[in-house]
């Protein structure tokens, strides 16, 4: 009676033997992961494209396959399908973004473009493939988009005309250099430089040059102007020290840094707990010197100055001391699974 049970332990060791080896040689060590940018800056009214690519457990493999059409999602600022899906592939919604996943599923890759970004875009996003029995969430890797927005600018640089010689040339200069949209003319001596200033565009200087060709000389004359761009934050981000899975006891800061102009004139922290946001104080770091199980949770930092307002949120890990590795129930459950009730 005894024999029995031995003889079955020896059978799950060996196995477990094997499955080791198994992982050893990498087989079965596919997991889900995803790879993402992690910021993208988009400007408002443009487009903006996700470079994605994933991996699945190889035991869905079969479900990842050309014939059974997959379906991308993307969540955003959130990871619960019904508060905040922003994107099906195959069934949108009139609320839903405006994109396509450009990607082959099949093959991985879940490359995405949204068309017609606005504010309304600013977030962090969630990928999910649903393929046959395969449906899975990355939370672990996200892609947080910033619109910036632009106004236009119109910068005009006008000349006298001589009488007598050709008419003058008038350029456009810019350090360092923009990108310019077909916007700028030749006309009648009057150059206008138009253009949708964004932050990129603080304190670039632009510069009028007029040439007049004389008899046998050039003349030329110069003006420049500098743009001071002022923007709501951008890049906000919350970064922990030592780190966002922590040991309980320890002390820890976390702060915040985003960039504004003007700067940003208050740095607000709020924890999420229970689906409420309970505000916690104004300041660019929280620091906990003893921190425990109950400090565990998102918290959310919101800088802000007189343009507006972007939060960034961080997830924090509060490990136990001290845990219990061994499992008794699993090893009866196998047992008495194989038929030895009379144990
Ligand atoms: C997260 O992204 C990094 C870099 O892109 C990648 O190496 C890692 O495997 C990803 N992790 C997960 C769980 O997706
Ligand atoms: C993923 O798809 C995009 C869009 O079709 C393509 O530009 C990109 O090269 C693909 N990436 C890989 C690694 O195949
Ligand atoms: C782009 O979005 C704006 C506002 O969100 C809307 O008024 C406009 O019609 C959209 N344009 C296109 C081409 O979808
Ligand atoms: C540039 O903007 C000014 C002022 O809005 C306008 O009068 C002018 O026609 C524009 N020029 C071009 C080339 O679009
Ligand atoms: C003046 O500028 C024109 C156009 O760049 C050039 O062809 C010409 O040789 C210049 N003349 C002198 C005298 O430098
Ligand atoms: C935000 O970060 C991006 C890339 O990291 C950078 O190009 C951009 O200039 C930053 N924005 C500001 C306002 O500094
Ligand atoms: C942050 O500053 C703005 C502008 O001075 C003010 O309106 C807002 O109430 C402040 N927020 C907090 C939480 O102090
Ligand atoms: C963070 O920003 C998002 C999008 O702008 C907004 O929906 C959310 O309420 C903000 N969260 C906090 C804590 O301010
Ligand atoms: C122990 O094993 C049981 C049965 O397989 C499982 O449900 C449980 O989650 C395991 N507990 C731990 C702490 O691993």
């Amino acid at each position: 009676k005894i024999s029995r049970p031995l003889f079955l332990i020896f059978i799950i060791i060996s196995k477990l033997f094997l499955t080791c080896l198994y992982c050893v040689v990498g087989v079965c060590c596919r997991d889900f992961s995803i790879s993402l940018p992690q910021n993208i800056q988009a400007l408002s009214g443009s487009c903006v494209i996700i470079k994605c690519r994933f991996e699945i457990e190889e035991k869905h493999d079969k479900n990842l396959v050309p014939k059974r059409a997959a379906t991308g999602l993307w969540l955003k600022d959130g990871d619960k399908m019904k508060d905040h899906l922003v994107f099906h592939s195959t069934d949108p919604k009139p609320n839903h973004f405006n994109g396509k996943i450009t990607g082959k599923l099949h093959e991985k890759n879940c490359t995405t473009v949204f068309y017609n970004v606005s504010s309304k875009h600013t977030g962090r996003y969630y990928f999910r493939i649903e393929s046959g029995d395969l449906k899975y969430i990355y939370t672990v890797n996200t892609s947080t988009i910033n619109v910036l927005e632009g106004s236009s600018v119109s910068l005009r640089c006008s000349a006298e005309t001589l009488c007598s010689s050709p008419p003058p040339t008038l350029t456009w200069s810019s350090t360092p250099r923009i990108p310019l949209s077909e916007s700028s003319r030749l006309e009648e001596l009057i150059s206008d430089l138009n253009f949708t200033a964004t932050h990129r565009q603080h304190r670039v200087t632009f510069t009028c040059t007029i040439t007049y060709q004389l008899q046998d000389e050039n003349k030329t004359a110069q003006d420049s102007i500098t743009l001071h761009v002022q923007y709501s934050p951008k890049n906000t981000s919350v970064s922990v020290l030592p780190s966002s899975s922590v040991l309980e006891g320890s002390s820890v800061t976390l702060t915040c840094s985003s960039y504004a102009n003007p700067a940003v004139l208050n740095y607000t922290w709020s924890r999420r707990s229970e689906g409420q946001m309970e505000q916690l104080q104004t300041g660019d770091t929280l620091t906990f010197d003893r921190i425990d199980q109950k400090h565990r949770g998102c918290y959310h930092c919101t800088a802000q100055n007189q343009h507006g307002t972007q939060n960034s949120s961080v997830m924090l890990d509060i490990q136990c001391k001290y845990y219990i590795t061994a499992n008794f129930t699993l090893s009866h459950s196998l047992i008495s699974d194989s038929g030895a009730e009379s144990l």
